[in-house]
Formats: structure tokens, C-alpha cells, sequence
């Protein structure tokens, strides 16, 4: 059977073709995206930051091992700020989102935000095996970094001004997170069967964010179209 290492190097592989293939992460340099791009992408993210803990919190209602429920639990507490409203990843992305002169919509959504919503949150529901479960979150822990960083260098330059903690302090944060679920997943996945449901789920998650990217290109290329 495979060890830690090795189950890390496995995901990291489909993460590593996940960004090689994407055709956002090929678009998104920073000689190509100006202030006007940026907006659109930050702004239609908001919804996703603020669904981060509901998707969490879903995973650990599924958990049957009470370890891996209170690593959820934990990840879904720092999440929430640590009880404290205003230090949310959420507030914090919105403190990025204010420092930088943008207003969030209240009301309105990108319906592929909803889309990527909704196919995660079925299957997280659904799913018969707690290690597809356990994958498709991890999908999302194991973007964060390689994506949010790519994400921030094009960002970074085009908003020197804002709050960056979202970006650089919560990231690391965020790296905490692989770290954790990975000790989790090696814990979950002990025979083949479940360590092949733990990659079903993270392709799953993957392909919903592959999903999301594609339309998010769109998204934030016609803003580049001249009207
Ligand atoms: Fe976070």
C-alpha cells in the first residue's frame, strides 16, 4: 500500500495537469490582465469564498471516523474566523475586496458561481463512500495555493494599495490545510478500494473547478472585448 508521500505526490501530479491544462491560468499573465479583468474575476469569486465553509461543513456531517470530522471541524472553525465575525476568510477576502475600491453585488451571481456550488455540494451529500467525500475537499485544499498564488501575481501588481492578507497570511494558512487533509486522507485510504474512491472524489472536485475556470475565462474575457 502507498504511503503519505506518495498518496501527496499522486494528487499533486493531477493538481500540477489541472493548472498545465487550464486555459484561465494560460490567460491569466499579468501582460494580458489589466484592472478592468481583475475585477471581473475578484468579484465573481466573492460567492465562492463565502461558500467555502457551508461545502466544509457539509464534509464533516458525512464523516463517520471521528478524527477526521474534528480535522473538518477545525478547518471549518478557522474558516469562520475563530469566532470572531470579523476575522472570517470571507471578511478577509471582502477586506481585500473593500481596500481595493470594489463593491461586491449582493443580489446577483454568476450562474456558473451557482453551478459550481450546487454539483459540489450534490456530491458531497451524495456520495456513497466518505473518501470520494474526503477528495472532493481535498481538491479545493490542494487548488488553493497553486491557484490563489498564480491568481495573486497578476492581481498583486494591479492593486498595490489593497489589503493583501487574503492573498499572502490566509495562503499559508491554506497550506496548513493539504497538510492536515493529507494526514487524514492516509488514515481514510487503507486499502485500494478507498484510496481509489479518495482520487475518484479529487478528480470529481477538479473537474467542477475545471468547469468553473472555463466559464470564468469567458467571464472575464468578454470584459476585454471592446463594447
Ligand atoms: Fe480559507
Amino acid at each position: 500500500m502507498r504511503n503519505e508521500i506518495e498518496m501527496r505526490r499522486t494528487l499533486e501530479g493531477l493538481i500540477d495537469d489541472f493548472i498545465d491544462h487550464s486555459a484561465f491560468f494560460r490567460s491569466w499573465k499579468p501582460d494580458l490582465i489589466g484592472p478592468a479583468l481583475c475585477e471581473r474575476f475578484l468579484l465573481s469569486f466573492d460567492t465562492l469564498v463565502e461558500s467555502f465553509p457551508a461545502l466544509i461543513a457539509l464534509g464533516a456531517s458525512r464523516m463517520k471516523d471521528e478524527t477526521t470530522r474534528t480535522v473538518l471541524a477545525v478547518n471549518l472553525y478557522q474558516e469562520c474566523g475563530e469566532g470572531d465575525v470579523t476575522r472570517t476568510h470571507h471578511a478577509i477576502y471582502r477586506k481585500f475586496l473593500t481596500s481595493a475600491g470594489l463593491t461586491p453585488a449582493s443580489t446577483t451571481e454568476n450562474p456558473f458561481s451557482q453551478e459550481w456550488r450546487s454539483h459540489l455540494f450534490e456530491y458531497i451529500s451524495g456520495s456513497e463512500s466518505t473518501s470520494s467525500v474526503l477528495g472532493a475537499l481535498a481538491a479545493g485544499e490542494f487548488l488553493a495555493q497553486p491557484a490563489l498564488s498564480r491568481i495573486y501575481r497578476v492581481i498583486e501588481s494591479n492593486y498595490p494599495q489593497a489589503d493583501q492578507e487574503y492573498f499572502t497570511k490566509h495562503l499559508v494558512l491554506e497550506e496548513e490545510h493539504v497538510k492536515e487533509i493529507i494526514v487524514t486522507i492516509a488514515r481514510e485510504a487503507r486499502t485500494e478500494v478507498s484510496w481509489n474512491a479518495v482520487v475518484e472524489g479529487f478528480r470529481f472536485g477538479l473537474a467542477v473547478w475545471e468547469t468553473y475556470f472555463d466559464h470564468l475565462t469567458q467571464h472575464v474575457l468578454e470584459a476585454a472585448e471592446p463594447q
